[in-house]
């Protein structure tokens, strides 16, 4: 049987993991996955995480299991987090989810089911794990325009046209904050545009929002999914614990159906559990629970926005930091967007060779399109990589 199998195309970010680890140059730079990492290079557990799992081996009394959607209270606890008071919980079906990826997953598995011709539509470029999700699930998929490579800003009249063309019924993937790849968002006018659009064609939107609190704050970076969630009828939105709580490996994510009635919102709730039984049966509870414990807690609440707080800004100082030595050490102000980008993530925008060629003579480890994991800098990094970038592109 497994003579038959073919070679499956290696994940780009996770082969770079592989990559980096092999190379045993003193001076390699990973800005490889988009995992946070502190001044000292290393992950760290946050201390509302730790104070709130402390609490949990010492009360939690059973590890039987909770319920196919996950618990209730994580829910709507997320409920909470992502949506605010945007919309009212009775429209609201949701499933936990092993990680955000777990959710983009299943939001695929119950387009599926319900609109097995339609067509999703991504940004171009997007996290090259969706492409590959949908692929698999032998799904429908498109692309609209997004980036503009020449500027590092987002191509607005590109993406607004092409996502006037998709036609009802179609489903449009769009990143809730900090886009992944490119850095580049949408302003707070342009999301207000592309939701007009929306309701006028009909199309569905699915939010990915995997980066809450990284970009210009927690409430700030939901406004965008607020929004998609308030104005239109129905949505899927896939949300991630994994970085804004530092919960990598405990795979927390949810997926919440906004849906337009009560009877669409119990049958959607039927559906979504019905596929966690069939692909894994009752969701992770560890890192959901934690969740549930922080966000229910006032002092746990108040340590993790801090500590989160303390996390976007100094990306954002490192953000800062790389546009200005770059603009020193070039002389130009070609990477002035940098300072415009929110997130882990900014595209460089410099060639595939140029990205091999910093890897090879400087141990500087990017994705190929030329993504660079802010995060995995500090402040002795930055005039090293700008050194490197504006060498490589002389
Ligand atoms: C990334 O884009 O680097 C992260 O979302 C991690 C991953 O799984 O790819």
């Amino acid at each position: 049987m497994f003579d038959k199998l073919n070679a499956q195309p290696q994940d780009k970010i996770l082969k770079l993991m592989g990559a980096y680890k092999a190379d045993v140059r003193k001076n390699k730079i990973d800005l490889g996955v988009g995992v946070y990492k502190d001044a000292s290079g290393s992950t760290p557990i946050m201390r509302a995480v730790k104070a709130a799992e402390k609490q949990l081996w010492k009360n939690q009394e059973t590890k039987s299991y909770v319920g196919l959607a996950g618990d209730p209270e994580f829910a709507s606890s997320m409920f909470d987090l992502v949506l605010g008071t945007s919309v009212s919980p009775d429209h609201l079906a949701a499933i936990a989810t092993p990680g955000g990826t777990g959710a983009v997953r299943q939001a695929l598995e119950l387009i599926k089911l319900a609109a097995p011709t339609a067509t999703v539509w991504f940004s171009n470029p997007t996290w090259p794990n969706h492409l590959s999700i949908v692929t698999h699930l032998e799904i429908n998929r498109s692309d609209y325009r997004y980036f503009d490579s020449e500027t590092g800003a987002v191509d607005f009249d590109g993406m607004q046209a092409d996502i006037e063309n998709i036609p009802s019924g179609d489903v449009v993937l769009l990143h809730g904050c900090c886009h992944n790849p490119t850095g580049a968002n949408l302003t707070s006018e342009q999301e207000d545009q592309i939701i007009k659009i929306l309701s006028n064609n009909g199309v569905i939107p699915f939010v990915d929002i995997a980066y809450q609190g990284f970009g210009d704050g927690l409430e700030q970076d939901a406004r965008f999914t607020r929004k998609l969630a308030s104005r239109l009828p129905q949505c899927l939105i896939a949300a991630s614990c994994s970085k804004n709580f530092g919960i990598y490996r405990e795979r927390t994510g949810i997926l919440i159906a906004v849906t337009p009635n009560l009877k669409q919102q119990t049958i959607t709730q039927e559906n979504l559990a019905f596929l966690n039984r069939q692909n894994f049966s009752f969701p992770p509870d560890h890192g959901a629970r934690l969740v549930t414990m922080i966000l229910g807690s006032e002092n746990l609440r108040k340590s993790w926005i801090q500590e989160l707080e303390e996390t976007r800004l100094n990306m954002l100082d490192l953000r800062h930091k790389l546009a200005s030595q770059l603009c020193q050490k070039t002389n130009s102000d070609r990477f002035n967007f940098l300072g415009h980008h929110r997130g882990m993530f900014s595209r460089i925008g410099i060639s595939p060779n140029q990205v091999e060629k910093i890897r090879t003579d400087f141990g500087v480890y990017m994705v190929d399109d030329s993504r660079i994991n802010i995060a995995g800098l500090n402040k002795h990094t930055v005039p090293l990589l700008a050194t490197a970038i504006a060498q490589i592109i002389k």
